[in-house]
Order: C-alpha cells, then sequence, then structure tokens
C-alpha cells in the first residue's frame, strides 16, 4: 500500500460529507453567509426539496471579483481572527462552506460590489473561471444538483416532502434568531415562508395565536441571561417540533434543552405533550464551545449544570406567575365549535333547556361568603363537602367583588360547573380542578412534613411480588411524608395502616398499584424528585372529588375560591385544562347580537 497525498477535490468532497449532510443544511450556511454579509432581505427558491436548484439571493455587501475567485477556496474566509480563534462574531469562520457545496454540485456564484457584478462557476469542484455579469445588489448563489459528483449520498436523501420540511425547519429557527431580516422560501413557486423584519416575528413562524398564549421571558441567572417565550401547559402540542432553542442567536440541538423542559413543565402537562417554546440563551463565548461540530448544531457548555437549573427555574417562575391562564385558543375552538354546529342543534333541539338566572344571583350568599373565609383559612386543607359552621367575620370586599373565577351558577352533567364572570362565564370541570388543587396541597405537605394522615379502621394487606414490595419498602420513608403508612408484610405483602386525610375515604390498595405502574413505567429515567411529583400526582388524582357527585353551589363556590388561591389551577396534572372561559361577547356574536 502507497501512501498518495489526496487531491483537493477529493479532500473538498470529504470535507462536504460533514458540512453538507443535505440541501437543508446547504441552506443554513448560504443563509449565514448571507447575515454575516449584513443582508436585512435573503430570498430562498428550492426546486424538487432542493435537490435540483437552490437560489439564495441577498441585499448584502456583495463580493469583489479578487474576492469571488478565492471565496470558493477551501480554508478562505474573511471571518476569523488568526490572532484569536476563540473570538467568533459571525456564523461563519471555517472557510469551507463554499468550497465544499462547490466541490458535489454545479455551483454559480453572482455578486455585486462597488458597481461591478462578476460571477464564478464551480462545477464538481473543478473551477470555470470568473465573468461579468449583471445584479442589482448583494449575492446570489445558484446550486444546481447538488450531490451530483457524490452519487452514494444522494442515495441518502429522504424524500421530496421531508428534505422541504427540513430546509423550512431551519430557515424558521434562523429567522426567529434574527427578526431585523426577512426571509422568504418559495418552493416551486408556493411560498413556505415569509417573515417580515421587524421586532417579533415569532407570530408569522409559529402560528398566529402563539403570542397570546405564551409568557414572555426575560431573565439573568449568574451571566446566563435566557429570553424568548414559552407557551402556557394548556397550549401544547403532539411533537417537539416546536420547540426552539438558541445558544448565542445560533439553533442548537441538544439533549439539554428539551429535558430541562420537560423538567420544567412537569407536573403540568402530559408526558406525550409538549409545550410550545422558544429561548434564547446568551453566555460569554468563552462559556460556550461551538467549534465541536462542523455545522455548529451541537455545542458544548463549561457549566451544564447551572445552564440546566437557569433554564428549569426560568421557566418554573414565569408559569408559576401566570399559573391561572390557560390558552385563549381553548374558548375560541370552543366558540367555533358552538357556531359550526348552530343550524343542526336548532333543528334537533328546539326546547331550550337553559335556566334564567336573575341577576341578583351574582352577588355572593351569606354561606358563599362564609366558605369563602373558611377557605382562606391557612389550615383549610381539603375541599369540604359539607360546608363548614358559619363565622362573623367580615367580607374582604375588593376580592368578593370580583374574585377572577367569578361565582357559580350550576352544575351540569354532574362534573361541569358554570360560573359568571364580570366578562363572561366559566365552564369548570370539577374533578380536573380538583385534582390539581389535591396535588398542589400535597406538595406543600410534602415539602413541609405536615400531612395528616388519617387512621384505616382495618388495615389493608396487599399482596404483591417479592420486588414489586422491595420497591414500596424502599421509599417507606417517603410515603410518610405525604401521609401514607404502610410496612412490610410478610415476604410479599404490604400493609396499609393509615392514608394522607387530604384524600378523604378512598381505596388503599388501589393507591399502591397505581403508584407501582408509575415507578414501573418510568424506571430510572427519571429523578427522585420527578418520581416523588408522579407519585403525589397519582396519589391526588385518587382523592379528587370524582365527576358524578352533585354539589350545591356553595360547594362549586368553596372550589372555585379554592382554585384561585392554588398554584397551577388553570389545568389539572396531566396538562388538561380545569376550566375554559366564555366571554360574552363570544356568546353575543353567536347570538348575532354584535
Ligand atoms: N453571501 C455572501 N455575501 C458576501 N460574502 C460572502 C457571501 N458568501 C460568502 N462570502 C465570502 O466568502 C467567504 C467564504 O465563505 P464560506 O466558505 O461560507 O466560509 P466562512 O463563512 O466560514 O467564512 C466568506 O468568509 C465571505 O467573505
Ligand atoms: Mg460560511
Amino acid at each position: 500500500m502507497t501512501i498518495k497525498l489526496l487531491s483537493p477535490i477529493t479532500i473538498n468532497r470529504i470535507a462536504a460529507g460533514e458540512v453538507i449532510e443535505r440541501p437543508a443544511s446547504a441552506i443554513k450556511e448560504l443563509v449565514e453567509n448571507s447575515i454575516d454579509a449584513g443582508a436585512d432581505k435573503i430570498e430562498v427558491t428550492i426546486h424538487n426539496g432542493g435537490r435540483n436548484l437552490i437560489i439564495v439571493s441577498d441585499n448584502g455587501s456583495g463580493m469583489s471579483k479578487d474576492d469571488l475567485s478565492i471565496a470558493v477556496e477551501r480554508h478562505t474566509t474573511s471571518k476569523l481572527n488568526e490572532d484569536d480563534i476563540s473570538d467568533i462574531n459571525y456564523f461563519g469562520f471555517r472557510g469551507e462552506a463554499l468550497a465544499s457545496i462547490a466541490s458535489v454540485s454545479r455551483m454559480k456564484i453572482i455578486s455585486k460590489y462597488n458597481d461591478e457584478a462578476w460571477s464564478i462557476s464551480v462545477h464538481g469542484g473543478e473551477n470555470l473561471g470568473l465573468s461579468p455579469a449583471s445584479l442589482n445588489k448583494g449575492t446570489k448563489v445558484i446550486i444546481e444538483d447538488l450531490f451530483f459528483a457524490v452519487p452514494a449520498r444522494l442515495k441518502f436523501l429522504k424524500s421530496e416532502k421531508q428534505e422541504t420540511q427540513s430546509i423550512l425547519e431551519i430557515l424558521k429557527k434562523i429567522a426567529m434568531a434574527n427578526p431585523h431580516i426577512s426571509i422568504t422560501l418559495e418552493n416551486e413557486n408556493k411560498i413556505l415562508l415569509q417573515t417580515t423584519s421587524g421586532e417579533n416575528n415569532l407570530s408569522e413562524i409559529i402560528g398566529k395565536d402563539f403570542l397570546e398564549n405564551a409568557i414572555p421571558i426575560d431573565s439573568n441567572y449568574d451571566n446566563i441571561h435566557i429570553k424568548g417565550y414559552v407557551s402556557y401547559p394548556t397550549y401544547n402540542k403532539g411533537t417537539s417540533s416546536d420547540q426552539h432553542f438558541f445558544v448565542n442567536k445560533r439553533p442548537i440541538r441538544d439533549k439539554l434543552f428539551s429535558a430541562v423542559t420537560k423538567v420544567a413543565y412537569q407536573d403540568l402537562i402530559s408526558h406525550d405533550r409538549y409545550p410550545i417554546v422558544v429561548l434564547f440563551v446568551s453566555l460569554d463565548n468563552e462559556d460556550v464551545d461551538v467549534n465541536v461540530h462542523p455545522t455548529k448544531a451541537e455545542v458544548r457548555f463549561k457549566d451544564p449544570s447551572t445552564l440546566r437549573s437557569a433554564i428549569i427555574s426560568v421557566i418554573k417562575k414565569a408559569l408559576n406567575e401566570n399559573s391561572q391562564k390557560t390558552s385563549s385558543t381553548i374558548g375560541f375552538d370552543t366558540i367555533s365549535a358552538f357556531s359550526s354546529n348552530q343550524t343542526k342543534s336548532l333543528v334537533r333541539d328546539s326546547t331550550p333547556n337553559y335556566q334564567y338566572i336573575p341577576k341578583s344571583y351574582s352577588t355572593p350568599s351569606r354561606k358563599e361568603i362564609e366558605i369563602l373565609q373558611e377557605v382562606n383559612k391557612p389550615n383549610f386543607t381539603s375541599f369540604n363537602i359539607t360546608p363548614p359552621a358559619p363565622q362573623p367575620i367580615a367580607p374582604q370586599e375588593s376580592f368578593l367583588s370580583e374574585p377572577p373565577l367569578g361565582f357559580a351558577k350550576c352544575q351540569f352533567h354532574e362534573n361541569y360547573i358554570i360560573s359568571q364572570t364580570k366578562n363572561g362565564i366559566i365552564i369548570i370541570d370539577q374533578h380536573a380542578a380538583h385534582e390539581r388543587i389535591v396535588y398542589e396541597k400535597l406538595k406543600e405537605q410534602f415539602r413541609n412534613n405536615s400531612a395528616k394522615s388519617q387512621k384505616l379502621l382495618l388495615p389493608t394487606i396487599i399482596e404483591l411480588d417479592e420486588y414489586q414490595v422491595d420497591q414500596i419498602i424502599e421509599k417507606i420513608e417517603l410515603f410518610n411524608k405525604f401521609g401514607l403508612k404502610i410496612e412490610k408484610f410478610g415476604n410479599a405483602g404490604i400493609r396499609i395502616l393509615e392514608t394522607p386525610a387530604i384524600l378523604g375515604n378512598i381505596d388503599p390498595s388501589q393507591i399502591i398499584r397505581d403508584i407501582l405502574e408509575n415507578l414501573e413505567n418510568y424506571g430510572e429515567e427519571i429523578s427522585l424528585e420527578e418520581k416523588i411529583n408522579e407519585i403525589l400526582a397519582t396519589t391526588a388524582c385518587h382523592g379528587s372529588v370524582r365527576s358524578g357527585r352533585i354539589l350545591t353551589i356553595e360547594e362549586m363556590n368553596a372550589l372555585l375560591r379554592q382554585m384561585e388561591a392554588t398554584p397551577y389551577s388553570g389545568q389539572c396534572n396531566h396538562g388538561r385544562p380545569t376550566y375554559i372561559t366564555l366571554n360574552l361577547k363570544d356568546v353575543e356574536k353567536l347570538f348575532e347580537r354584535c
């Protein structure tokens, strides 16, 4: 075997394999070049998922004839300060992209500088030279037949649709990080993305109701700055495709971010749903190494654990401060459903089955006031089905005059409460709402070691297999802390002696079985804290007012007041909303009154 020096063309093609995996990565490099050149308008055109044709035009600085001739060579860049290679202020700096793309495609670049436009063509790495051209401003890069020179790579490309989708995704991320630039993507005469330059383009990119259903974030944590938007837990998706993370303006693919988001939303959202999150993290250049991967989508952090805590705490704080809100689209969708069913329901159901409620009803009754006072007492731990004895304390006027969740009017289908507020009505899912209240109380009692337990008249014995017994016994202290007292019973059983008082009368063996199922589902993947929350959530579900329980108006109002005093009461432990709001205006629209 003899050793040979590889030809520049081969070297470029090997490098291209690393930098340019697919059309989307070529487009990313070209668009980043345009941004580095100071462009504020970038237009991308593709055909056949970028396989046959990619055109990227910008209105940036352009390149002179001399620069153009060397830009397509390997390791040529205008962006790196060789005295300090850690000082990176541009997207590019390796000087590889143009040479790599040119080595595997038919590339033509036209660029204007100082009133002169030139073009250069490179086919499969062979430089065909410069010629005079015409162009209004900036630079236009035309790539035909990407990967024609490396047919093996063509086989790895996905369908046209999937390639187009990844191009769209990468451009969305670039657009989010650069709202001052207008970006357009056109595929065979169809516009797939169009952003206008401005302060914020998230509604154009994610969807028009995103900002309405998201909480803005702008916080510092040590020397980490985190800015962006996180959706209310009730505004979520079945995939994580709308979770976008940026570090120093670069879109980053890193498990750390999706994992911490999951932890921050942990008990607010069901495990198979994903919140919509756009987060821009800014760190000192020296705290992050972007040079680990040629496409720079992966980075290395000097101190990942501080970053993790920073993101979790910032998101949790935002959610906490907005914990009463649920997404606006829920009420809106419901209204739309009403509207579309209108004719059908009129025909089918001509007799109204609602009840007229006199206006005077909207001021709270004496009994309601008493319950409210009881609820607001610090030791009110459970939703009490029997109203407490009257207490002669003056009501808090300001709160009573307009509690956010209004006053209950009626219950229907034995699970839903209708409450009237200043601006409309609220429909509450009593079971979901109570589940959240019990869960938050359990967590609080767990934290403060203040859980009360209730002795069972007869201890309950459950038979389990040995492994399950070990799993439960291992956590005996933890169960104790929230009022579940158990002990080992022989080798294959446990005995339940006391249950958390907050849950009232429940089936003790079912709790243990559910907890076991939970532990088995999550295994070692989640931390102890997350496990505790899972267990508490499971436990809370047992103690909640079941659907099907008929409540009095006083009991309903007591539930509403408790919701107002409970963090995250806008959604149940599975991320479903506990209540929806229908504005009077929308109701009036349904009746064509406005
Ligand atoms: N759209 C553009 N407008 C102006 N100059 C460009 C453009 N694209 C590339 N260049 C020039 O070509 C050089 C090489 O580009 P590239 O191969 O992508 O390497 P890098 O971006 O890492 O410097 C850049 O440093 C820049 O000077
Ligand atoms: Mg570049």
